[in-house]
């Protein structure tokens, strides 16, 4: 933390008020604390969407959206990407500090032994309708696990929020390949404790009881890579939610339903799913044009699904990250002559050379490509959402704790700009117009 140095505000009638503390962080803007705000001008700041608003104090990733920098506890993205499997990952972001190989060990085999799901879990499975969207399984399963541990619940012990974080990361995988074998059909694959954790995943997705799955190494490398570049993303719209329920004292399963529910829209995690939907309805590169010109249009209510981000205004790093391995998984199944790729590419070429897109720096976001791949792959459209949840809850899950270990943690209780009626009576029915 940097020196600390006080502002304070002037208002339009000349007054002035206010001794508000000016923190420094690592790097990043500096913020103003504006805690003692109301208390001392009794006025309150207007942010809708938080565009200026710093909700917490965390050291565990940092984004320069203007710059295109993600760091994971300050390491780039991309030798993150490049050097580490995601379990790594997961325990570089819980921990703050690489494992060593002796730490991996033990942190891989803990995830590994808890990937089971109690055997109850599977009744409720049967309760959903089949064409039951996987992700609305997904909230509903994952916050049902908080009906099975009541053992270790209790959030002021740091072992009882431990075992919940490695249950969390080693058990929505399964539920996640469990609600798509449902929707398909065909019965439950048990993990496996002699694969990685991503081999594991594929062989629950892919895998049948009739035939030994084969694993591909090109491609788990490659979902491992998708899980790395989303395993975090600091206070996103899904995070934060997860942090507002977490500071009412809720448990971390339900905690981390209330994430998978706010991941689900299509401005957010949903925007894979509703990219490649938006691939399929374009159709032929013939008509990207059509599709610009109505994404321009305010009108429309149409957006260019994978493009645009809240806080990147440049090519982000895992767009880019994530275009590699697009190229790699379509060149192993040879499928670099994908209808839907080429599309994709002409599409990208078109909105980055036109003013609309270029003025308001809209770059192809990492969902723009990650629904590419994970379609070559095999992997259903209505699928990819449940992979970012499982990918991002370890970053949901350290948010979480570093937040319930913050001394200055508070329940989470926004104020309003009230613009509704002011005080009036209740006029009896009989005399309403
Ligand atoms: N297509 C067309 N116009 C767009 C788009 C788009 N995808 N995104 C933003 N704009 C325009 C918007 O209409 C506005 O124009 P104007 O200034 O003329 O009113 C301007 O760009 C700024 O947009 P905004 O809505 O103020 O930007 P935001 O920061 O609030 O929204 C966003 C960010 C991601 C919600 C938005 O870009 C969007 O809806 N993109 C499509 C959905 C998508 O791909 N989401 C995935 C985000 S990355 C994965 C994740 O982290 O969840």
């Amino acid at each position: 933390m940097g020196k600390q140095k006080n502002a304070s505000l002037s208002f339009p009638d000349g007054s002035t008020g206010g001794n508000f503390p000016v923190l420094s962080g690592t790097v990043g803007p500096q913020a103003v604390d504006i805690r003692s705000m109301l208390a001392e001008t009794g006025k309150v700041t207007y942010d809708p969407g938080f565009l200026s608003t710093a909700s917490c104090r965390s050291s565990i990733t940092y984004i320069d959206g203007d710059k295109g920098v993600l760091l994971y506890r300050g390491y780039p993205i991309e030798q993150l990407a490049a050097q580490c499997d995601y379990l790594e990952v997961c325990y570089l972001l819980l921990f703050g500090e690489l494992p060593n190989k002796e730490q991996k060990l033990e942190f891989d085999t803990k995830v590994i032994r808890h990937t089971m799901v109690h055997d109850q879990i599977n009744n409720f499975f049967r309760g959903f309708r089949r064409d039951a969207h996987p992700m609305a399984v997904l909230v509903g399963t994952v916050g049902a696990l908080s009906a099975f541990y009541h053992d270790s619940l209790d959030l002021d012990n740091p072992s009882h929020r431990d075992i919940s974080a490695y249950r969390l990361i080693a058990k929505t995988p399964t539920l996640a390949a469990m609600a798509y074998k449902y929707t398909i059909g065909q019965p439950f694959v048990y993990p496996s404790n002699s694969l990685s954790y991503t081999a594991n995943f594929m062989r629950m997705l892919f895998g049948v009881p009739a035939e030994e799955y084969q694993v591909n190494e090109v491609l788990v490398r490659a979902l491992d890579r998708i899980f790395i570049l989303h395993a975090d993303h600091e206070q996103n719209a899904s995070t934060s939610t997860v942090r507002l329920a977490g500071s009412s004292g809720a448990n971390p399963f339900a905690c981390i339903a209330a994430g998978i529910a706010c991941l689900w829209g299509p401005a957010h995690g949903g925007a894979n799913e509703a990219c490649l939907d938006m691939l399929e309805e374009i159709g032929d590169v013939s008509r990207v044009g059509e599709y610009i010109e109505k994404a321009k249009d305010k009108d429309s209510g149409f957006r260019l699904m994978g493009f645009g981000h809240r806080v990147y205004k440049n090519y982000e790093p895992r767009a880019i990250l994530m275009r590699e391995t697009c190229h790699e998984v379509l060149g192993e199944l040879g499928l670099e002559n994908d209808r839907l790729f080429k599309l994709a590419m002409e599409l990208e070429r078109i909105a980055l050379e036109d003013d609309y897109f270029v003025e308001r720096k809209l770059y192809p976001n990492v969902d723009f490509y990650s629904g590419i791949v994970q379609r070559a792959m095999g992997i259903p459209n209505n699928m990819f959402t449940c992979i970012f949840a499982l990918a991002r809850t370890v970053g949901w899950i350290a948010q979480w704790q570093e937040m319930i270990s913050d001394p200055e943690q508070k329940i989470g209780r926004p104020r309003q700009l009230y613009t509704g009626q002011a005080k009036r009576d209740v006029v009896p029915i009989s005399q309403r117009g």
